[in-house]
């Protein structure tokens, strides 16, 4: 058996590292060709001791710089490439048969499409690109002439768990589901699912950033506490599996042990069960269709407690209305949206603004640049994608200093 060759973008960051466990457990599978990442050249250079890759990127020059020194003490031949040009070069690589896609936010769209259209198989994580232009990116997919398909599998746990619960026929991601009469995303609820909604005025990034359940990146753990992370996954959701709004559901399940349903005409709902860990969804997606050991324990019936169910507050999470605003308005409010959610992210992880706020700067950020500053249809180029993601980011940005400088007085 030829062993996969792996581009891993994001290779610093939580999934970056679950896949390289994985990976690791399995050398006569997988060989780590080309790692990626923003400017950790340090975490960099230890992941290419271990793993010794072909090439390396980082998007920081100056870090990529320091890598190549560091690399040379070490007699490390990786060749070091930078810049956005340098991450896109290794997104594309002749030699690579799989890209993960795992770079945080709007920065990994140029990269995931590069790795699409250069014909890889695609695990995706970053459902950013997919919100920011989600029909130019399903096209992509569509006509990419990948030779090892699906071209594209779900990573994020309860995409992959909807992924495994459909018929072998239906597994290709863009296409219609027959016979499915909904899907249903199952969502922890985050941190602060009990909290007094009071109380939530004064949480600290801290506090957003201490999940009950699931070890993340920064950004995608504010997002699971304000649940904008499942509205992401809602629009995810619906471009992946091309089903619309009113039938994609989300359902509170704290344990995190259901990781989705989906619902058949027939009254059958299939689910996939498993500990929460991100290395089961990652080991699926790497050795599809076959299985192999991710190094997760598996579920103790005996001793599991109660798996219990609950619909959502909307009060309490208005970041998942927002985004079935989003999702039901089409052309770019999903972009808007997402651009808007990480400019005020951002800011609230830089104590510029209050959690609350980031709801708030987002509803004000869809209303507003849907009506004036940014084009409402949806991006046909990636450069539209660029050009209208720049201009909901400047709205954005108003919007969070006017509620810092409130913060101030
Ligand atoms: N963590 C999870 O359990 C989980 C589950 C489902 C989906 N996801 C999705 O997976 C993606 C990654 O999440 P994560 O939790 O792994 O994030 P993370 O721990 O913050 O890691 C982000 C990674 O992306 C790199 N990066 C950030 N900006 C970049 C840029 N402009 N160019 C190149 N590399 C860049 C970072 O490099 P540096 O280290 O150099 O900054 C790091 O390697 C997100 O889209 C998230 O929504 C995550």
């Amino acid at each position: 058996m030829s062993r996969q060759r792996l581009t891993l973008l994001g290779a610093t960051g939580s999934i970056g590292t679950s896949t390289l466990d994985v990976a690791a457990r399995h050398p006569e599978r997988f060989e780590i060709t080309a790692l990626a990442a923003h400017k950790n050249g340090d975490a960099l250079r230890e992941l290419c001791r271990r793993y010794r890759p072909r090439y390396c990127a980082l998007l920081d020059e100056a870090a990529a710089q320091a890598l190549r020194k560091g690399l040379r003490e070490d007699g490390i031949s990786s060749e070091v490439l930078s810049g956005a040009e340098g991450v896109q070069t290794v997104a594309a690589l002749p030699e690579v048969d799989t890209v993960l896609a795992a770079i945080t936010g709007a920065a990994g769209l140029l990269p995931t499409l590069a790795a699409v259209r250069a014909g890889k198989r695609v695990l995706l994580a970053n459902k950013e690109s997919l919100v920011m232009g989600g029909a130019l990116f399903m096209e992509a997919v569509r006509t990419s002439g990948a030779t090892l398909l699906p071209a594209l599998l779900p990573v994020d746990s309860e995409h992959n768990a909807i992924f495994q619960c459909l018929p072998h026929a239906a597994q290709q991601c863009g296409t219609s589901l027959p016979g499915v009469r909904k899907i249903i995303l199952t969502a922890s609820g985050g941190p602060f699912r009990e909290t007094p909604f009071d109380a939530l005025r004064d949480v600290t990034p801290e506090q957003a950033c201490a999940h009950p359940v699931w070890k993340m990146g920064r950004k995608i753990s504010v997002d699971s506490a304000t649940m904008m992370n499942k509205g992401l996954e809602v629009i995810e959701a619906h471009w992946l599996f091309g089903m619309p709004a009113s039938a994609i559901e989300v359902v509170i399940h704290p344990q995190s042990i259901v990781h989705s349903f989906v619902e058949y005409l027939d009254g059958s709902t299939l689910a996939q069960l498993g500990s929460p860990d991100m290395r089961t969804p990652i080991a699926q997606a790497l050795a599809f269709p076959e299985r192999i050991d991710a190094g997760v324990t598996a579920l103790d019936f005996a001793a599991l407690q109660a798996l219990t169910f609950a619909a959502p507050e909307p009060g309490r999470f208005p970041c998942l209305a927002l985004a079935y605003r989003a999702l039901n308005a089409g052309g770019s409010a999903s972009l808007i949206l997402n651009a808007a959610n990480e400019v005020a992210v951002e800011a609230f992880l830089n104590r510029r603004i209050g959690f609350l706020d980031i709801a708030s700067v987002c509803d004000a950020v869809l209303s507003e640049a849907q009506a004036t500053a940014v084009p409402r249809t949806a991006p046909t180029t990636v450069e539209d994608a660029i050009e209208f993601d720049a201009a909901a980011r400047r709205v954005a940005k108003r919007h969070v200093a006017a509620r810092h400088s409130r913060r101030g007085t």
